[in-house]
């Protein structure tokens, strides 16, 4: 099984395919969750499973799996996958490489003749990113029962319309149930960090990951008039919330090692250069690698925006959306990530991922490791996002090797 190899060429040539779908001026992509660019993103990834002989099924969900038979199908799946969906001023690498390497594996098994005892699942995640209903890993965190399936469906857009209507609306309302028997998940992904670029190492064996809370906050005052209502007698919910988004910058500094703290989302109501808002709601967005800290760090920052309210004579109200503990990847996943890579002389080196991913929800059912390839300069989230095709290749010949160690070479 050793001597089998990806087709690098050919992976590289269906993430650029990919990629022109959304593609942004800068060269990333802006493909939000359930949009038509996500339903043609879907459309390719499906075409292309089915080309590789895959008999694709969908969630209720819209999770997508693509299913490599085994010869003995009973046996629960090796499951390998990622996200299509991206930010909105993403890259052409952060869950696609993911998705299209589990292709790859499939496509240069099918190339090689060689057969599986276990099926192999390559998956697509919806809405890992987050970025348009505002909760990420939806997909994958109802799968691992994380999430309440239902109330995944009633989630709204900030215009209202939820996931469920959206799913249906670009034909990906499945039917089939969501959650079922997993032997085993692998997930390749880029780093989204500088450590590997930095040390010129293709391969990062993941550990694991760091702890992460959500908020949604909302910040209530009065409306007025701009030109009549003196100062000291405002209720600015706009000005209060910046006072918060300061402060809030502030807790993270106050913690060593420090946690990231980010507010990336703000709406205004009503948003009129006249009106004094009478309300604010932003997102909260906290990680540390101690799961203590952080439940400190959460209370700091609550603390924080319930003075500043109370000194502005505001309301304030945080909503916790997102609640995950820091977590470390099964031990004979992690070893065999690291012995394939020894295996292929790739270089590696063990790390752990700042960022989250579908896989850290399939790592709560199910044994699950990562495997990590450079981005260049650590860039994500952004449209210059990139990687060097040689080193996504490297990553995917250690999916392949673990996959099929895991699901048995056949015959
Ligand atoms: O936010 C994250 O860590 C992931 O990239 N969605
Ligand atoms: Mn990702
Ligand atoms: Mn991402």
């Amino acid at each position: 099984m050793a001597e089998i190899r990806v087709d690098g060429a050919r992976l590289w040539d269906s993430l650029m395919e990919m990629g022109r779908i959304g593609a942004t001026p800068k060269g990333g992509v802006g493909r939000l969750a359930l949009t038509d660019l996500d339903k043609q993103a879907r459309d390719l990834f499906v075409r292309w499973c089915e080309a590789a002989g895959c008999a694709v099924r969908v969630d209720r969900m819209g999770n997508i799996f693509a299913r490599r038979a085994g010869t003995y199908d009973g046996l629960a799946p090796v499951m390998t996958g990622s996200h299509l969906d991206s930010q909105p001023l993403g890259g052409r690498f952060d869950g696609a490489y993911g998705v299209l390497a589990g292709l790859e594996v499939v496509r240069a098994l099918n190339d090689a003749g060689v057969a599986t005892r276990a099926p192999l699942d390559v998956v697509a995640w919806t809405d890992e990113e987050g970025a348009r209903f505002k909760a990420g890993m939806m997909g994958s965190g109802v799968f691992a029962g994380l999430q309440d399936l239902e109330a995944a469906l009633a989630n709204p857009d900030d215009e209202g319309k939820t996931m469920g209507a959206e799913l249906a609306r670009i034909g990906y309302a499945g039917t089939e149930p969501v959650g079922n028997p997993v032997a085993a998940f692998f997930e390749a992904h880029i780093e989204q960090g500088p450590v590997l670029e930095a040390e010129g190492i293709p391969v990062g064996v993941v550990l694991g990951g760091q702890g992460q809370r959500c908020f949604r906050v909302t910040v209530t005052g009065e409306e007025g008039h701009a030109g009549t209502l003196p100062m000291d007698r405002r209720k600015d919910a706009l000005l209060g919330a910046a006072r918060m988004i300061a402060a809030l910058n502030g807790v993270a500094f106050a913690h060593e090692p420090h946690p990231v703290i980010t507010v990336g989302a703000l709406q205004v109501r009503p948003n009129s250069p006249n009106t004094i808002p009478g309300q604010a709601v932003f997102t909260i967005d906290s990680r540390h690698p101690d799961d203590d800290t952080l439940a400190t760090v959460a209370a700091d920052m609550r603390a924080a925006c319930e003075d500043i309210a109370a000194e502005a004579g505001l309301e304030v109200a945080l909503e916790q959306t997102t609640s995950r503990g820091s977590l470390v990847f099964d031990e004979t996943c992690v070893a065999a990530v690291r012995a394939a890579a020894e295996r292929l002389g790739t270089p590696h080196r063990d790390i752990y991922s700042g960022a989250g991913h579908d896989a850290c929800n399939l790592a709560l059912i199910a044994p699950t490791a990562m495997i990590f390839v450079p981005c260049e300069k650590g860039i994500s989230h952004n449209e210059a996002e990139n990687a060097k095709p040689e080193d996504l290749a490297a990553g995917c010949d250690v999916l392949l090797q673990v996959m099929v160690e895991r699901a048995g070479a056949a015959g």
